[in-house]
């Protein structure tokens, strides 16, 4: 069971702050922190934390880029396949990140790398994949293809829609699973949405393409629905520090889980609890926990 995440690798540039800054206004923090990042990369990492073979195709800049170690320290450290990493004349992909008092994040992505990662860095080969993992980091050209691609080759194509931004009929067709967050669903669906009509929005989106929808709710949770349950998942209550990377964790834990077998609510409930003890921890990939930790934290529960 192997899980291939195309997806974007960058280096966190991370400061914590009482606050995020306003428009025009400067905010002093604390010292600057270079850590391991992507939302393609850090699903990666979670995914392989959480058991599951994992290959990672995506770009980063060349051996005299002074982010691309930091960018893939996380990844080799966790045992994440680089075959299909590709290095191009780019620098790597930089997030500006600043974290307030509340765990809160504002991130500005310098994509580098990651935004001339074109359909023709794509696999060739698509054998031995059971899961593509996908996000949105990469140009909207690579993504569907991607989805196109691995669908027509029997793959269960997960979909995290984030960041928002413009998605087109056809990677929604070929997704399986689609994860969104609350205001990655009122991009899809074009209205904000209150929290009793979140079922109904993301069962809107089932008719689009998807056999499930999940919708995570940070602090409340989570919330899947597919054509025949809606499933609501409280969250583990935790002591909130960063929650940079949390929702990378429950969509790398969700694809692993799901590619070893686990019920839906099982691995729903599985990559909930991960990303909660994400949040407890500072950075992405640098606070997602072991598995050990997980199980761990399931038995305290
Ligand atoms: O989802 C968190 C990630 O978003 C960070 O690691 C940053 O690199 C940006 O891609």
């Amino acid at each position: 069971m192997t899980i291939l995440v195309i997806g974007s690798v960058n280096a966190d540039l991370t400061v914590q702050a009482a606050r995020i800054p306003a428009p025009g206004e400067t905010v002093l923090g604390g010292d600057a922190r270079v850590s391991a990042g992507g939302k393609g990369a850090n699903q990666a990492v979670a995914a392989a934390l959480a058991g599951a073979h994992v290959a990672l195709c995506g770009a980063v800049g060349s051996q005299s880029d002074p982010f691309r170690l930091p960018a893939l320290a996380g990844l080799k450290r966790a045992d994440v396949e680089l075959s299909l990493l590709h290095t191009l004349d780019a620098p790597t992909g930089l997030a500006l990140i600043t974290v307030a008092a509340g765990g809160e994040n504002a991130i500005t992505v310098a994509s580098g790398a990651n935004a001339r990662f074109g359909p023709e860095h794509l696999p060739a080969d698509w054998s031995g994949l059971t899961h593509l993992l996908l996000q949105q980091e990469l140009a909207p050209a690579v993504t569907r293809e991607a989805a196109r691609r691995a669908h027509a080759a029997g793959l269960t194509v997960i979909l995290n829609a984030a960041p928002a931004r413009e998605m087109d009929a056809a990677l929604l067709a070929h997704t399986h699973h689609l994860i969104v967050n609350e205001h990655e669903l009122a991009a899809l669906v074009g209205r904000t949405v209150d929290q009793d009509e979140l079922a109904v929005a993301a069962q809107s989106l089932l008719k689009l393409g998807p056999g499930a929808v999940t919708v995570t709710l940070g602090a409340q949770g989570s919330l899947t629905v597919t054509p025949d349950m809606v499933y609501r998942l409280p969250a583990h209550s935790v002591q909130v520090i960063d929650t940079t990377g949390a929702g990378d964790t429950f969509c790398g834990v969700l694809a692993a889980r799901l590619s070893g077998g686990d019920p839906l609510p099982q691995a729903l409930h599985w990559a909930g609890l991960a990303a909660g003890l994400a949040c407890t921890r500072p950075g992405a990939q640098d606070s997602m926990p072991s598995w050990a930790e997980v199980v761990e934290a399931e038995k305290l529960r």
